[in-house]
C-alpha cells in the first residue's frame, strides 16, 4: 500500500501515527524537564542503536529492561500519537526520542537544562538505509526506484524533510553544555569509547564488567535477535513483509548502490549545502 505524508509546514512526516494537531501541540505545549534525556536524530542515523546503549547504561548492563519492554516504550517517539500522551504522563527521568527538526521541537527545550544527544551519520548511508526501510512500511510515499528516492532526498521530500537542514539546524546547539554530538561512524570505530563518552556526559560511572555488558547487549547481532528492539513486533498496519531495521549496520554501504554519477552529484550538493562548517566536522568527508 502507498501512503502520502502527513505534511506539517512543508515538512513531510510519517502518514500513520503522527498528526498535525499533535505536532503543533508538542511544539507549543510539551514541557521538557531538567532530568529528561533527549535522543535526537535524522531517521536512519542509528537512533535505535543509541537508545539501546542508553537503556543499557541506565540498567548498568542488565538486559532485563531491553528484553521485556519495546524500544518505543523505553524511549518514546515524542512526535507520535502514541509517544506524546505516554510521555506527558510518564514519571521522570524520561528518555525521549525525536526526529523533529529544531524549528518544530518543543520550545521549552531551549530554556531547560535537559540533556540532549544528537547522532549524525553519513547522509549517503542514510539515503540507502532509508530507501530499503521506508519502502517496507506504509508510513511514507514509496519511491519506485533508488533514482527517484535519490531526487526526493535532495528535495527534502522524505520523512522529516531535508537531512541538510536538520543537521544545520540542530548543530547550531553544538556549543551548549548539555548537548552532545555523536557520529555513527565513530560508534562503529570505537563503540566502547562512545559508551564511555555518553557515560561522562550523563555523569554515570560503569564498572568494566558493566561496560562489557552494555557492549554485548547493544551489538548488532544482539539487537537483531531482541524482538523488543528489532521492530518485529511493530503494528502490522505499519509495515509490510520483510521490514528489517537491523539491515547491515555498516558504514559505506552507499558505495554498493550509488552510480558514479550519483556519487558525484552527492559530493557537489554536500559541499554546497554544508559550506561554512569547520574542517573535520563530518568524519566521513
Ligand atoms: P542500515 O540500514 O545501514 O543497516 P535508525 O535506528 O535511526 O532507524 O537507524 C537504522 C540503522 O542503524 C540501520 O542501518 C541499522 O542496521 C543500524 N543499526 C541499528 N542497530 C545497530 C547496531 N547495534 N550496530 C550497528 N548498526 C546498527
Amino acid at each position: 500500500m502507498m501512503s502520502d505524508y502527513c505534511w506539517f509546514e512543508g515538512i513531510p512526516l510519517p502518514a500513520i501515527g503522527v498528526s498535525k494537531e499533535i505536532v503543533e501541540d508538542i511544539r507549543n505545549k510539551f514541557v521538557v524537564k531538567e532530568d529528561d534525556l533527549i535522543i535526537l536524530t535524522y531517521p536512519k542515523s542509528g537512533t535505535n542503536w543509541l537508545v539501546e546503549i542508553v537503556s543499557l547504561i541506565q540498567t548498568k548492563g542488565d538486559p532485563k529492561w531491553i528484553q521485556s519492554v519495546p524500544i518505543w516504550d523505553r524511549s518514546p517517539w515524542l512526535e507520535t500519537n502514541r509517544g506524546y500522551p505516554f510521555l506527558i504522563h510518564k514519571e521522570g527521568p524520561r528518555l525521549i526520542t525525536s526526529h523533529l527538526p529544531i524549528h518544530i521541537f518543543p520550545k521549552s527545550l531551549f530554556s531547560s537544562k535537559a540533556k540532549a544527544i544528537y547522532l549524525i551519520r553519513n547522509p549517503r548511508d542514510i539515503l540507502i538505509s532509508g530507501y530499503f526501510f521506508w519502502g517496507k512500511t506504509n508510513l511514507v510515499k514509496n519511491p519506485e526506484s533508488l533514482g527517484t528516492y535519490f531526487e526526493w532526498f535532495f528535495k527534502g521530500n522524505v520523512p522529516f524533510g531535508s537531512w541538510f537542514e536538520h543537521i544545520r539546524g540542530w548543530l547550531s546547539m553544538r556549543k551548549w553544555d548539555n548537548f552532545l554530538v555523536l557520529y555513527y561512524e565513530d560508534m562503529q570505530k570505537d563503540v566502547k569509547g562512545t559508551i564511555k563518552k555518553i557515560c561522562d556526559f550523563l555523569g554515570k560511572k560503569l564498572e568494566p564488567d558493566e561496560l562489557d555488558l552494555v557492549l554485548k547487549y547493544s551489538s548488532f547481532q544482539a539487537m537483531k535477535e531482541n524482538k523488543m528492539s528489532n521492530f518485529s513486533i511493530i503494528d502490522k498496519n505499519v509495515i509490510t513483509n520483510g521490514l528489517n531495521l537491523l539491515r547491515k549496520g555498516t558504514t559505506g554501504d552507499w558505495k554498493n548502490h550509488f552510480t558514479v554519477a550519483q556519487a558525484e552529484v552527492f559530493d557537489k550538493v554536500f559541499q554546497e549545502k554544508m559550506a561554512g562548517f569547520p574542517p573535520g566536522m563530518f568524519p566521513w568527508e
